[in-house]
């Protein structure tokens, strides 16, 4: 596995691959990987003949008051977990590399960033494109893969590609779930002993809901239940989205509505 710092040491590292036609599947990451991430990258190695890997924290889509500074950093335990997976490059730049004239960007996200999430997070979908149509162009993918349990940013995403005309396959990967039910996430890592009790309910609560899509019994049953506030169960794209804060912690997860009709 190589691994690139710079724009120049990526295209050093993906000259060869390019000229010999090889197609390219990419994973983008902010790190503090987990089994979700792993099962994202053994998707892109399904459908490109090699795969890289970014890890980047992006300080764009985090507000000031955000967790960018706490968010969970481990670049070399990543390496470690990516090694075993086979990944050709490992794509990790600095601000400055992706970044090198400031943070201002042509690239804003459209409609399928209204509402739910940027109700909370005005800027994180902006701050998303930003990233990563910086990344699609330092890695020039045949095929991205991005997680269904960010579902709003894997919608946004595909309309980027749309709207920008990039020839990238865009490919969804399950959420990947503990054996509670709850969905893998770098932000588990910040819940107690007791916080991971209640967050395990967030995943039954709205699989509830996504069958009586009943969703105000769903908000109440959350606060019941022990979390200290809903930021929104609401059902978009077939789907019941879902994020609720344990502490200072924000949780998000989503299930396909199940048709009750027979
Ligand atoms: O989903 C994430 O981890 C991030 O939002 C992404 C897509 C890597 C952009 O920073």
């Amino acid at each position: 596995m190589k691994k690139a710092v710079t724009l120049q040491e990526l295209d050093q590292a993906l000259e060869d691959y390019r000229n010999s036609g090889k197609t390219i599947g990419f994973v983008p990451t902010m790190g503090a990987l987990h089994d979700g991430h792993l099962s994202l990258v053994n998707l892109a190695k399904e459908k490109a003949d090699i795969v890289v890997v970014s890890i980047f924290v992006n300080p764009t889509q985090f507000a000031p008051h955000e967790d960018y500074d706490a968010y969970p950093r481990d670049v070399n335990g990543d390496i470690e977990k990516l090694k075993p997976l086979d990944v050709d490059v490992v794509f990790c730049p600095t601000k400055d590399d992706l970044y090198p004239d400031g943070t201002d960007s042509a690239v804003k996200a459209g409609s399928n960033a209204e509402g739910l999430e940027t109700i909370f997070r005005p800027h994180f979908f902006d701050g998303v494109v930003n990233v990563v149509s910086r990344l699609f162009d330092a890695v020039k993918p045949d095929v991205a893969v991005f997680g269904e349990k960010d579902f709003q940013q894997l919608m946004v995403i595909r309309e980027m590609v749309e709207t920008l005309g990039l020839d990238i396959e865009i490919i969804g990967g399950e959420i990947v779930r503990d054996e509670h039910g709850l969905a893998l996430s770098s932000r588990n890592a910040y819940l107690s002993t007791e916080e991971l009790e209640i967050a395990r309910q967030l995943n039954k609560i709205i699989r509830n809901a996504a069958k009586t899509k009943d969703l105000d019994t769903a908000k109440a049953e959350l606060l019941k239940t022990g979390f200290d506030k809903v930021d929104y169960v609401e059902k978009r794209w077939n789907r019941i989205l879902a994020a609720a804060w344990l502490g200072k912690t924000r949780l998000i997860d989503n299930i396909p509505v199940i048709s009750t009709e027979r």
